[in-house]
């Protein structure tokens, strides 16, 4: 077919970086979080250090991957995780698996000499996140959790100024991670409603989310106390009429925690938070200094500079995290041209691809397999606590 007049076709060849082969576990809810950050990471890191070259979905229901694989830009997919990771074209298997479905196909991708991204919780309980982690690092595979707040600029901001020490010394953490409709007695019984499935509830499913931030940012928790509370104790079996499922794991935990340095604060995190949508928030109060986010609010950060304007005039300011030289923003729009929560995604597997192709380490800005691991060794000792009633030294 000739071409249009005047039309000049780009050579793709010509696309610079070293390709990454990926092969993708899931395709729902994060599957396609992942695949839309694939897909824009080298639009806007550019020059790439790495492109992402979307091999295959695997899935076990054919008619549904198929179409996820064509939909969410894939060349093909598998039904058969063994075959998928037999393929030499793949160097990263990313499991957007439900948490059951972590251990054993990480381990086998790992297995395979796969470089390995798993969503959180990296399993279903700690143990089995340990053996994850020290056969990725007997392996010499880099090895990723998915904590992708990590790569929120206001987040990463945080980071900066406690390192450059805006915020002095710090006294507490304040971090809370609100979701409403667990009260809702007609939502279906799913993988999260079970123990053995989904390893925990809220604490698992968001609350290793804000633990990882409290430890990303304060550094270990030394110590805790928790308190844990299940509301709906059984839900509807979808597909089996009248069935209902036992719920065997909590709505919403609360807990107060002493960091290594000294630091106290309190973690929580709800399923049960009527009103509240999808807020992750922290507050860290320092000698020098008080920050404030809010998911909700991601591109804007409540700052407190003790040192500053005259006395009369002080209180909270709200900065705008979006000029160039804050956090991952050169790769983004000009100043106060926000992003979303999707792009959190693309910083995590731009830091990965980067890792992977010059031999860098993904911590301490990303989250290796040894901090997911770490966030569900928190994550048991607040179960200990609560079922308890005692003060719990965390064991790593
Ligand atoms: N980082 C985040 O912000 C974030 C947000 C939501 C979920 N998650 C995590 O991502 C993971 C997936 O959650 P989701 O919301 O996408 O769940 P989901 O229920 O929407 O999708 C789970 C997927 O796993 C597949 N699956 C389950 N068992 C499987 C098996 N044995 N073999 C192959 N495929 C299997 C399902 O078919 C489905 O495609 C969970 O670990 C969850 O905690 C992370």
């Amino acid at each position: 077919m000739t071409e249009h007049a005047g039309f000049k076709r780009v050579d793709k060849s010509a696309l610079p970086g070293p390709e990454v082969g990926v092969g993708v576990l899931g395709y729902r809810f994060m599957g396609r979080a992942h695949s839309n950050a694939y897909h824009r990471m080298p639009m806007f890191f550019w020059p790439p250090v790495a492109r992402p070259r979307l091999v295959a979905m695997c899935g076990r229901t054919e008619d549904a991957v198929a179409e996820m694989a064509l939909r969410l830009g894939y060349e093909g997919y598998y039904t058969e995780l063994d075959a998928m990771l037999a393929d030499p074209r793949i160097q990263l298997f990313d499991n957007c698996a439900s948490a059951n479905a972590h251990l054993e196909p990480t381990m086998a991708a790992i297995a395979a000499g796969k470089h390995v991204l798993c969503e959180k919780p990296l399993a279903t309980n700690a143990a089995d996140a340990k053996q994850m982690w020290q056969a990725a690092e007997e392996a010499g595979v880099k090895h990723m959790t998915g904590f992708n707040y990590r790569f929120v600029p206001a987040v990463r901001f945080v980071r900066d100024l406690i390192e450059q020490d805006v915020i002095g010394q710090i006294y507490s953490f304040r971090g809370c991670y609100l979701q409403e409709g667990g009260d809702n007695p007609d939502r279906p019984f799913t993988w999260r409603s079970d123990r053995s499935q989904g390893g925990y509830g809220a604490l698992g499913d968001i609350g290793v989310h804000i633990i990882d931030l409290a430890r990303f940012l304060v550094g270990e928790i030394k110590t805790l106390t928790a308190m844990t509370q299940t509301f709906v104790k059984e839900r509807p079996i979808p597909d089996r009429p009248g069935e209902m499922g036992q719920v065997t794991v909590d709505d919403v935990f609360v807990s107060t925690v002493a960091f290594e340095s000294g630091a106290i604060g309190t973690i929580e995190a709800s399923k049960v938070a009527t009103g509240r949508k999808n807020q992750n928030t922290f507050e860290i109060n320092g000698s020098k200094a008080s920050v404030v986010f809010d998911l909700e609010r991601l591109n804007e950060l409540q700052v407190y500079l003790r040192e500053g304007p005259p006395e009369l005039l002080q209180g909270f300011a709200n900065v705008s995290v979006t000029e160039r030289d804050h956090p991952f923003y050169q790769f983004w729009w000009p100043h106060g041209h926000i992003i979303g929560w999707e792009h959190s995604f693309v910083g995590e597997v731009n830091h990965l691809l980067t890792a992977i192709v010059r031999g860098e380490p993904i911590a301490p800005y990303g989250a290796s397999f040894e901090d997911g691991y770490r966030a569900l060794a928190v994550a048991e000792a607040v179960l200990e606590s609560a079922e308890t009633g005692r003060h719990i030294e965390v064991a790593y």
